[in-house]
């Protein structure tokens, strides 16, 4: 099935490896981006922004799937619910969306939930928005990607103590294999909330901040921290990962090692 087809993000981490796997089946792969930007590899930009709403209805005239990768660590039900609005007033495009796991598991309730985990809370109030909206839709919600793990590592490694959410653990994947997913799944007919994804391996959070320190030859204390909170106490109990579905073939030491992994 050929189909013009929009894609949020499709500059960012995900979206960038989801882009390749649309374009063979794309009669139009359009990406919207906050940033003016030539077209190019058979990808139509259009400038936007899902925050203010701005762009969005030219981004969604005459698609049939979007693609929605655009997310930040605030606020991604308002950028969902500009889109979602958008897209009702365009017609009825099959909406894909990424969340993450975990999201219908972590209660944001006090005001320090709010400051470490809103991101957690926006992407479950986006999965709302687009099961609700009226629209066809499939959201797959991932464990954290590689990428992710790589510049958190990085930066906490600048630390001269590196402190570590006592009790956490991640369980990350590469984001090349959800963007496969995720393009099959747009490809595919809606879906509705369909199986997650999680990386091959658990990882202790002071455990895998050790390991990077040492990969990368640094000598630091590791401070394992204790998160006041209700959203932190769903992390600590696992809310974040699922053992069920370690559906990923990359494991974290793969991904520093520049190693790809056959699926
Ligand atoms: N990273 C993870 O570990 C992880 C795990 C599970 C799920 N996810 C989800 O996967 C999605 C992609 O994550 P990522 O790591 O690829 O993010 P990323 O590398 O930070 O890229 C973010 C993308 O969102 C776009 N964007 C941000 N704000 C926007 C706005 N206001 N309007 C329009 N576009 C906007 C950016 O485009 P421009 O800068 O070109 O405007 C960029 O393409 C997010 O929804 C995220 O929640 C991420």
């Amino acid at each position: 099935m050929t189909s013009a087809i929009l894609l949020t993000g499709g500059t960012g981490t995900l979206g960038r490896l989801v882009a390749p796997h649309l374009r063979p089946a794309a009669t139009t792969l359009r990406v919207l981006s906050r940033q003016a930007r030539a077209s190019a590899d058979g990808i139509e930009y259009v400038t936007g922004d899902l925050t203010t709403g701005e762009g969005a209805a030219e981004a969604v005239a005459g698609v049939d799937v979007i693609v929605h990768c655009a997310g930040t660590s605030k606020g991604d039900d308002v950028k969902t619910r500009h889109l979602v609005d958008a897209a009702t007033a365009a017609g009825r495009p099959h909406l894909v969306y990424i969340s993450v796991v975990g999201a219908d598991r972590t209660p944001v309730v006090s005001g320090p939930d709010r400051a470490m985990f809103g991101y957690v809370a926006a992407k479950r109030a986006a999965e709302v928005i687009v099961a609700e909206s009226g629209l066809p839709w499939t959201t797959l919600r991932a464990t954290q990607f590689h990428e992710l793990t790589l510049t958190t590592a990085r930066a906490m490694a600048r630390l001269p103590v590196v402190p570590a959410p006592a009790g956490f653990r991640i369980q990350p994947i590469a984001a090349a294999e959800v963007a496969e997913r995720l393009a099959e799944l747009a490809l595919a007919g809606p879906a509705g909330l369909v199986a997650e994804m999680g990386g091959p391996r658990t990882y202790d959070m002071k455990d895998l901040l050790r390991g990077y320190l040492k990969a990368t030859g640094r000598r630091r204390p590791v401070l394992p921290v204790r998160l006041p909170g209700k959203a932190a106490a769903a992390f600590r109990a696992g809310a974040n990962l699922t053992p069920g579905h370690a559906v990923g073939h990359r494991t974290w030491e793969d991904f520093l090692a520049g190693r790809t992994v056959p699926a």
